[in-house]
């Protein structure tokens, strides 16, 4: 399997991407694993169920803007490969309260940086021709596409969002360090991704729980607004093969070719639930309803995955449909997880719509 003997750090990997990541390098490959994550609200250690089981598995506490703490993590561990998923990753709270992604999308993706070229500088010549930095991104740094086409890696920045701001700025950080510096350095831009352990806050896990607790589901503007779907597992299978087989230096665009309206997602939902938990009062398409428009909503977004397929061969394993099936399952049979996160005070309530005032 890859990676043998090798530390991995993955940032952010309480988090719902970065938890995929951990449990598939922990299942799928012999990697050590660090996960290095600050803890806010949208970390969940019991997304890693594999955490007590075997010794690749370490987590510790930190801030990747604390460079002292990296530092010592990095002094401790030397690892061989930096997976960078560590961010502020909601677009309605950065329109509400944007200096939570200027300081960890940006000022903590630059210490970061920082922190890997002083220990990859360090390193011997094998060590250090096999380091990789991989900055995991997202196709919203490229803004609002038309009707027609879709993002590829030479599509240009545009970001509309302070996260698709943020997010833009930390991948042209990766990109200098590279050019500058010579860091090893990956980037990879994916499209929406969906599936188990996702903070109830995003569009599918919100649906799901709201209808469960017979709550309006809330669908802002016209519905109409289109999204890439990615099952999250996939994605990271995808980060892991980039990761070991990527040609340093480039980018990849991640996508599955799922593009659906949000309305099509929420009544696609709904229909799931329908089947698998019948409600008393009928089809639960009657509890949607739409809400006043996002500020500066994205219209469409789409990824052009033909560079990835073709250079290291990934595709997709699940469909859209067979995704969905599975997470609306999942989220039936994993009730205690996301009880757990409104017992600690998450309330799934519409944020980010201004409504005249100033983002603090
Ligand atoms: P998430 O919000 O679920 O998790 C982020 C994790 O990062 C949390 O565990 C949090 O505690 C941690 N974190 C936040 N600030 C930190 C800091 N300063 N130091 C250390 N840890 C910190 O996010 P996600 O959906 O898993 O996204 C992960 C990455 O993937 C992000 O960079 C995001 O931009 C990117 N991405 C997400 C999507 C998506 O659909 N969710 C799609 C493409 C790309
Ligand atoms: P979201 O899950 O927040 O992801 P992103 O903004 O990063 O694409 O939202 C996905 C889409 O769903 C987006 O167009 C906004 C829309 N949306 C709703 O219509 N209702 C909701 O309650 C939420 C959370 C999102």
């Amino acid at each position: 399997m890859p990676f043998k003997n090798a530390v991995v750090f993955v940032t952010g990997g309480a988090g719902f991407i970065g938890s995929a990541v951990v449990r598939h390098l922990l299942d799928a490959t012999d990697a050590s694993v660090v996960n290095i994550d600050k803890l806010t609200y949208a970390a969940s250690l019991e997304s890693i169920p594999q955490a007590g089981r075997g010794n690749r598995y370490r987590f510790v506490q930190a801030d990747i803007g604390d460079a002292g703490a990296l530092r010592a993590l990095f002094e401790q561990h030397r690892p061989g490969y930096v997976m960078n998923l560590a961010a502020e990753s909601h677009v309605d709270r950065s329109i509400d309260g944007p200096a939570d992604f200027i300081n960890t999308n940006i000022v903590g993706t630059f210490t970061l940086l920082q922190e890997a070229l002083r220990h990859w500088s360090g390193l011997g010549g094998d060590e250090q021709a096999a380091f990789r930095f991989h900055h995991v991104s997202t196709d919203e740094v490229h803004g609002s596409l038309g009707r027609e086409g879709a993002f590829n890696e030479a599509a240009v920045y545009a970001p509309n969002s302070p996260y698709a701001a943020s997010k833009a700025a930390s991948d042209h950080l990766v990109r200098a360090w590279r050019a500058t510096y010579a860091l090893p350095t990956i980037l990879t831009n994916c499209s929406n991704n969906f599936g188990p352990y996702h903070f109830p806050e995003k569009l599918i896990p919100h649906t799901i729980i709201r209808s469960l607790c017979g709550e309006p589901l809330p669908v802002y503007g016209d519905g109409l607004n289109v999204r890439d779907w990615l099952y999250v597992e996939d994605h990271a299978r995808a980060l892991t093969l980039v990761l070991e087989r990527g040609a340093v230096g480039a980018t990849y665009h991640i996508g599955g070719r799922n593009e659906r309206t949000n309305i099509e997602v929420v009544r696609a939902v709904c229909a799931l639930l329908d089947d698998m938990r019948p409600a008393a009062g009928g089809p639960r398409e009657r509890q949607i309803g739409f809400v006043a428009d996002r500020p500066g909503h994205d219209r469409r977004y789409a990824i052009d995955p033909s560079k990835i397929e073709r250079e290291l061969g990934w595709r997709p394993a699940e469909t859209f449909e067979s995704a969905l099936a599975k997470t609306v399952r999942w989220y039936l049979d994993h009730e205690d997880w996301w009880r757990n996160i409104l017992a600690r005070g998450y309330k799934p309530v519409r944020i980010g719509e201004l409504k005249g005032r100033s983002p603090r």
